[in-house]
């Protein structure tokens, strides 16, 4: 008989630290990891290539069924592939992040791509990331985790990190883009941003990174994980 994949859910709000926590919680564990807000990401950019308004969402949802997203993987870090062209770097932007806040609203965004993400989860030990893992795409999920941290301490981390790259950044700004990104995926009608019932919290406001991923690493041994 097949065994059954473990999987781990990571919901949480903008910069809270899901994808360098969950990359490192993937490589200790020797699990996949899968990035979804990759997968809006990489609507959006289709979208802002064709210059069609986000806020279109009748525009939106027939242009994304012509949208081609294919996940794989080098060396254990995922791609993205849109129609054939590995966009991964091309969507680590502001603007794709908040144009893919706006058009993950829309039911058709979401139900193309719940099937690609329940496939991927179905056969392999996965950790996923997102905002909607535990409550929608994977509600099996043998762990879920809900990831958060202040407002200001997440923007100080992304100031920091923008900062690293050389990039021009405003701390206030940031920490106001972050909070109305919040308000988006939290105040959707469909799947919205919210910890599961089953989620345990992890506040990593005052949690080194390390501190973090033994937790989450804990809590998968508690809930069944063998290693
Ligand atoms: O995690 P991220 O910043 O890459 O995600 C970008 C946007 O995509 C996020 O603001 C909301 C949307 N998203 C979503 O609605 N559901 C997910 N599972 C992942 C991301």
């Amino acid at each position: 008989m097949e065994k059954q994949a473990f999987n781990i859910a990571v919901d949480g709000p903008a910069g809270a630290g899901k994808s360098t926590i969950a990359r490192m919680v993937a490589k200790e564990l020797g699990f996949v990891y899968v990035d979804t807000g990759a997968m809006y990401r990489a609507l959006a950019l289709f979208c802002l290539q064709r210059e069609i308004s986000p806020e279109d969402e009748a525009l939106v949802s027939s242009a994304v069924s012509k949208a081609g997203i294919t996940i794989i993987y080098e060396e254990g870090v995922q791609q993205v592939i849109l129609n054939g062209e590995n966009v991964s770097g091309l969507i680590r932007t502001e603007q794709v992040g908040n144009t893919a806040s706006t058009i993950s609203a829309y039911p058709a965004v979401r139900a193309h791509l719940l099937n690609l993400q329940r496939d991927l989860a179905a056969r392999t030990n996965v950790i996923m990331d997102g905002r909607d893992i535990g409550t929608c795409v994977l509600p099996k999920a043998q762990t879920k985790i809900y990831l958060t941290a202040t407002p200001k301490v997440r923007a100080l981390r992304r100031f920091k990190e923008l900062k690293e790259k050389g990039v021009m950044c405003n701390l206030q700004e940031i920490e106001q883009d972050i909070i109305e990104r919040d308000q988006k995926d939290m105040n959707r009608q469909i799947a919205p941003l919210k910890q599961a019932e089953d989620a345990v919290l992890v506040d990593g406001s005052d949690m080194t990174i390390e501190e973090v991923v033994s937790a989450i690493i804990r809590t998968a041994k508690l809930h069944g994980l063998v290693v």
